[in-house]
């Protein structure tokens, strides 16, 4: 657990700096080893003399002017198991995402290799920014774990999300950070759209992008799972995954065959016809080819699930087109523990969308309708379910 683990304090200039000095004895009072660490911007909002006398070591303020240190930064990113920067103001979260290592707390950040923490903490006109959305998503897909904001009183004396999380939450989600509940677990994930070859030029797919499936093997990945990711998308390979790269449904279920695994999740969009024949050289309109012949793929999913050594949690997802409902018959018609449906007519839901409104299908047909939230939000909620039931057995 978290008792013994070094962690990074570092504060960056928003009002909710003052939570750091209780974040800080928190981690303490938990056996952390805590060092700590500011923006010039934070110490107009806490004294790094508070933040020296809870953890018991001078506070690094100053890359260049440290009395201890020629490199502070590298010598702080090499000490530490966890880096949790809270509050992380707008500014800091875009320069993180940029790579701008112009101060302490960024520069440590790009020196280190061990997970790092969010807390964002603005007003809510910022945290609803598009760019302050993006640079969240952005560093959640290098692997950045982003815990809150929370919704209530702001510094300017209204309401509305853009709070930082209150410490005792904060150290709630570090410590499951450290829990890692899927140490040990293998897990296997498909994603993105296949492509069945007409002819070198052409070819049949949809529109799945992969990113649902990336954002469920980051965070496989991140809960400490060993991960394979069979993908047909281009989309970075999330921090910590192994990937296999391929391009139709006859790839797909080859590269699946030979990894045993405890947990399938497939979000893959596998195409369920492809031409009978691929052509080896270009078909010319000239020819006037007019018909094309179909035949079924293979079924990925059907094989992990007829497998002798089945895994213990198969995965599900179906892409349906208003009638999620359909989705309950297909769940246990394909043997799956758990299916997640999603309808794809919903504007800013599914395909190629950052976000997805989706509709959860346990074993015994329950449907549990989720909110429209970020993928790796879904991902994440998909992963608290799939634990249960492998506690359950
Ligand atoms: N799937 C698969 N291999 C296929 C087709 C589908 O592994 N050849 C998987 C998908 O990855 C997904 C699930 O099966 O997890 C459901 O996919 P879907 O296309 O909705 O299922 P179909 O049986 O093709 O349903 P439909 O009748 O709607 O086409």
């Amino acid at each position: 657990m978290i008792g013994g683990r070094r962690v990074l304090l570092a504060v960056t200039g928003g009002v909710a700096a003052f939570k750091a000095a209780t974040l800080a004895r928190l981690l303490i009072e938990r056996d952390a080893q805590v060092r700590a660490m500011m923006t010039v911007p934070a110490r107009k909002f806490l004294g790094s003399n508070t933040l020296a006398a809870i953890t018991g070591h001078p506070v690094i303020v100053d890359l260049f002017n440290d009395a201890e240190s020629v490199s502070p930064h590298t010598e702080a990113a090499e000490w530490a198991d966890l880096v949790v920067v809270a509050p992380a103001t707008a500014a800091s979260v875009a320069r993180l995402a940029q790579g701008l290592s112009s101060d302490p707390v960024t520069a440590t950040i790009m020196a280190a290799t061990c997970p790092v923490v969010v807390a964002p903490a603005m007003h809510t006109a910022m945290w609803k920014h598009p760019a302050t959305q993006r640079n969240l998503d952005t560093l959640r897909s290098d692997g950045v774990a982003v815990l809150g904001p929370i919704v209530g009183r702001l510094a300017g004396g209204d309401r509305g999300p853009g709070r930082m999380m209150e410490p005792e939450e904060l150290l709630e989600g570090i410590q499951a950070l450290f829990a890692a509940p899927l140490r040990g677990v293998r897990v296997l994930v498909t994603a993105g759209g296949t492509r069945e070859a007409i002819d070198p030029v052409r070819f049949l797919s949809n529109h799945s992008s992969g990113k649902m499936g990336h954002a469920v093997a980051a965070e496989a990945a991140r809960r400490g799972a060993e991960t394979t990711l069979v993908t047909c998308s281009p989309l970075p390979s999330p921090p910590a995954v192994k990937r296999v790269d391929v391009v139709s449904a006859h790839d797909m279920a080859e590269a699946v065959s030979s990894i045993e695994v405890d947990v399938a999740v497939m979000t893959a969009a596998v195409a369920d016809f492809r031409p009978q024949k691929s052509h080896g050289s270009k078909l010319a309109r000239s020819e006037g080819f007019n018909v094309l012949e179909l035949a079924p793929t293979r079924d990925v999913l059907g094989e992990v699930v007829g497998r002798k050594t089945r895994p213990r949690v198969v995965v599900g997802f179906a892409a349906e087109t208003g009638n999620v409902e359909r989705a309950i018959g297909k769940a246990r018609k394909k043997g799956v523990d758990l299916m997640v449906a999603n309808d794809v007519t919903i504007p800013g839901s599914g395909f190629e969308s950052d976000n997805n409104q989706v509709v959860l299908i346990r074993r015994n047909g329950e449907a549990e309708p989720w909110p429209l939230q970020a993928k790796s939000r879904v991902a994440a909620g998909l992963w608290d379910e799939v634990t249960r039931l492998l506690e359950e057995g």
